[in-house]
């Protein structure tokens, strides 16, 4: 059977719009009627005019469509498709270790689960990170949390007092520094794309840290011709499609062997599935209704200020 032809064809009988992270594969990126960053599709997600929401990517991002459009039907292809960031920071830890700041801001990045949304006074993502951050009063104090990276990398920029929470994703913190050095030396003109869930030392080599938007973004403007590009691999596609005469050069985690510049959870759903769950309109995301209610002020702080 020819999915995409047939997801298409539903998809307008249906009145579903499909939305896409950019670390999905490339067929699904191309079926898809907006592809974006998580900041992105939230937007997206919020404002459709469609009845049912499919949503490629992995749990934490349909969840957060599902808060933002609490009476659309949404649906993920792949339950099981979670994230070990967001899995890096349980409720339950988290409830204990917040007894040690009770005087400060929880601000917590999107890829976390509906219960840490509901302990968090504001969210944010890569993309606004910093701007989130230093919209706070100078002398807040803040928790921030789930990755070590990403937190790290906010502190050396705003200089904030905050204490960061230990987790980090397992795609992100691969990469070989030796290796993209290897590259650097092979491709002398190439210049550094990194995404600041990468570890400090792959960080100091950029030459752009951003969120996936910001990368893809830097890479069309940008007159240089060869990137070599650190973060999940989905994002060369549409790097290339956009700049078909640059080279772009997937950074190696430190084992080749593991494909750990692929994110097994984004890379859990395939068009076969999108097809079944758009036909059977299931798996469907579903969250009780107070907690919906409780995760919905962070994001939508996080969204006001995003405007
Ligand atoms: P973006 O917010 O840049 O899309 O990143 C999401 C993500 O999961 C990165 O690993
Ligand atoms: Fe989560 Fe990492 Fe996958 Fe992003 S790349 S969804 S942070 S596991």
């Amino acid at each position: 059977m020819d999915f995409s032809k047939e997801i298409l064809k539903m998809k307008k009988e249906k009145n579903c719009v499909i939305l896409s992270h950019f670390y999905q594969t490339a067929d699904i990126q191309d079926i898809a009627d907006f592809v974006g960053d998580s900041l992105q599709l939230s937007q997206v997600a919020s404002e459709t005019a469609a009845d049912i929401i499919l949503f490629c990517g992995v749990n934490f991002m349909a969840e957060t469509a599902k808060i933002l459009s609490p009476n659309k039907k949404v649906l993920l292809p792949e339950p099981e498709a979670g994230c070990s960031l967001a899995d890096s920071c349980n409720v339950e830890d988290l409830k204990e270790f917040l007894k040690n700041y009770p005087d400060h801001t929880v601000v917590s990045y999107v890829n976390t689960s509906v219960g840490v949304k509901a302990l968090t006074d504001i969210c944010c993502t890569s993309s606004n990170a910093v701007s989130i951050i230093e919209s706070l009063p100078e002398n807040e104090k803040i928790v921030f949390l789930p990755d070590r990276n990403l937190g790290s990398y906010i502190k050396s920029i705003t200089k904030r007092d905050m204490v960061v929470w230990d987790g980090a994703c397992h795609v992100h913190e691969e990469f070989s520094v030796e290796k993209i050095i290897e590259l650097k030396k092979k491709y002398p003109q190439a210049k550094v794309l990194a995404h600041p869930e990468c570890k400090k030392t792959v960080l100091i080599l950029a030459d752009k840290t951003g969120s996936t938007a910001a990368l893809l973004e830097f890479s069309k403007k940008d007159e240089c011709r060869q990137f070599i590009v650190a973060t999940e691999s989905g994002i060369l596609h549409q790097m290339q499609l956009a700049s078909p005469q640059k080279t772009f050069i997937p950074a190696p985690p430190v084992d080749s062997t593991c494909g750990c510049n692929d994110c097994k959870y984004m890379k859990m759903i395939t068009l076969e599935k999108v097809y079944n769950t758009l036909k059977n309109e299931s798996p469907e995301v579903i969250i009780d209704f107070d907690l919906i209610e409780k995760a919905k002020k962070p994001i939508l702080r996080m969204m006001e200020m995003s405007k």
